[in-house]
Order: structure tokens, then C-alpha cells, then sequence
């Protein structure tokens, strides 16, 4: 992860910080275990050492309070160690209740975000209510995949049949990044994405925008609309906000809203959307769309399209 901001130890979810004290915990008691055991080791070499002359020393075995004490001492450890442990999966990891806010499924190398409650669908970049909890179901299109936002979640695989559940909460505002952690194929590296904590006005605005009819242009865009139309764009993505079938690539009914494109691989900008529409393999080599030797004349159109998709 980038710096510290997306740190476990920097955690921004009552879930996280559970985790993140166990881990603080438990290094701590690791910690001083080496420690006594490292300065008893170093004390003993440097105290006992063998000098000239000396006789071996008397042969002892089997004292029973030094035995007691060795087997009960670890036996607490670990006791309270499984206590903090339990505690700590029950914070971070509530039981599922209800329908899920969103469902996320990930595919070769990108997240596909319903949201069946609100009627639509997106991609990749999610965003949530500071403070409230936002359930979440996990499916997979292909192979497994694992969703994992540092600061916000314990990790969870995506499993092929199965469906699995977290809780997403961020107690502060901002944008924490999100990884596929469970190697998954030739992107699975850059398979990222992000979340938008933001206040729960700007959260229903998020939600209200993507529940809108993706616009209809005119001018240059207007060719870039047909263009997307007449080629084979439409086979994987739709521009349909509510098309929950065509899931090949990413909806792209609100394209030009999110910040970075390519699952969240580079920003989204007139720039890189032209480097990515004239040749996606160079930006993200193995990515599933091919290149289709667009013209000039050609990208510039769909460019102008994907920038009206606000
Ligand atoms: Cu998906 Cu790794």
C-alpha cells in the first residue's frame, strides 16, 4: 500500500481497529516473551561460560515446580490470546442481516458493483455514508478473488457458488483504497478500487447520480455514441445504468464520475482514456478488452462520448 494512509495500523473502521489492537496485542506479548527469553539466553552464555578447570556442573531433572511454571505460563498466554481473538472476530465481523446494500463481484481484473436496493450498477469505485454500516455480499464471475480495503475490512474471498458477507464502515471521510488480495491471474495486482467515505448528503447525491439515465449527447460525442453503438463496445459494456446483464466490462452509464479508470489504475483523465482506448493491453497488459486499431478520428468520438457520461 501507498504510505501509511492505507495502513492496517491506521485503521478507519470499528472492524479494522479490532483487528489492528489484536495485532498491536499480540506483538506486544511476542515482544516480551522475546525478550525474556533472548536476555535469559544471553545471560546464561555470558554468567555459565566455561573457563578452564571448571568440573561439570551437578545433573538435575525433573523439578516439578519449574515444570508447573513452564507449561501453565504459556498455557495463560495463549488462553487470553484466544479470548482477545474471539473478541476480536465478533467486532470485526457481525453476523449478515437482511438484503445487502451492494453486492460486489469481482471478475478478471475489475469490480462490478450492484446496487439491486437502488436500481443500479457500476464499477469500481464505491461510496459509502461516513459512520453507517453498509452490508456487502461478495460473488465472482470467474475465479476466486479476495476483497480487502486495509483501513476498512478484515479480508474476504470471493468464492465460485458460494456467497460471503462483510460490513463496510468508515468513521472518518475520505478515499481508502481497496485490492484484490488472492492471486487471481495475470492482473491480479492491479486489480484495485476505491472507497469514498463522504457525509451522508454527498453519499445520496453519489446515489442519485448513478440512478439517472446516462445522458444522450449531441456534436462529436453524438459520433462517439454510435460509434459505441455500431462496434463491438456494447457486446461487454452497457451504458444503461440499470442493465445488470451485460457485465463483461465495466457499466459505463457514469463513466466520467469516477476518478480513475482500468480498476483504478490511473486516473481518469481525456488523456489516459485515449491511452487506454488506443491500446488497452499497453496500459494493463492481459486486460480482457482487445484493441480494436481505432483512428484517430474514431478515439477522439468515443472520448468525447465517455467525457459527457458524467
Ligand atoms: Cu482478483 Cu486477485
Amino acid at each position: 500500500m501507498r504510505g501509511s494512509s492505507g495502513s492496517i495500523f491506521n485503521p478507519a473502521s470499528p472492524h479494522t481497529e479490532a483487528i489492528s489492537h489484536l495485532f498491536v496485542i499480540s506483538l506486544w506479548v511476542c515482544a516480551i516473551i522475546f525478550a525474556i527469553v533472548a536476555g535469559l539466553v544471553g545471560y546464561s552464555i555470558v554468567r555459565y561460560r566455561w573457563h578452564e578447570g571448571d568440573r561439570d556442573p551437578a545433573q538435575v531433572a525433573g523439578n516439578k515446580m519449574v515444570e508447573i511454571i513452564w507449561t501453565v505460563t504459556p498455557l495463560l498466554i495463549v488462553l487470553v490470546l484466544f479470548g482477545l481473538t474471539v473478541h476480536a472476530m465478533q467486532r470485526s465481523d457481525p453476523p449478515a442481516t437482511g438484503d445487502p446494500d451492494f453486492v460486489i463481484v469481482g471478475h478478471q481484473w475489475w469490480w462490478e458493483i450492484r446496487a439491486a436496493k437502488d436500481g443500479f450498477v457500476t464499477a469500481n469505485e464505491l461510496h459509502l455514508p461516513v459512520g453507517r454500516a453498509i452490508s456487502i455480499e461478495l460473488d465472482t464471475a470467474d475465479v476466486l478473488h479476495e476483497f480487502w480495503v486495509p483501513q476498512l475490512t478484515r479480508k474476504m474471498t470471493t468464492v465460485p457458488g458460494a456467497r460471503n458477507h462483510l460490513w463496510l464502515q468508515a468513521d472518518r471521510p475520505g478515499t481508502y483504497e481497496g485490492v484484490c488480495s488472492e492471486f487471481c491471474g495475470t492482473q491480479h495486482a492491479w486489480m484495485r478500487f476505491q472507497v469514498i467515505a463522504e457525509s451522508p448528503e454527498a453519499y445520496q447525491a453519489w446515489v442519485r447520480r448513478q440512478q439517472q439515465a446516462a445522458a444522450t449527447p449531441t456534436g462529436p460525442a453524438a459520433r462517439g455514441r454510435a460509434l459505441f453503438a455500431e462496434m463491438t463496445c456494447v457486446n461487454c459494456h452497457s451504458t444503461d445504468q440499470k442493465n445488470f446483464a451485460i457485465n463483461a466490462g465495466p457499466n459505463l452509464a457514469h463513466l466520467a464520475s469516477r476518478r480513475m479508470i482500468g480498476s483504478a489504475i490511473v486516473s481518469n483523465t481525456p488523456a489516459n482514456l485515449r491511452r487506454w482506448l488506443a491500446d488497452p493491453q499497453q496500459v494493463k497488459p492481459g486486460v480482457k478488452m482487445p484493441d480494436f486499431k481505432l483512428t484517430n478520428e474514431q478515439t477522439n468520438a468515443l472520448v468525447a462520448y465517455f467525457e459527457t457520461l458524467k
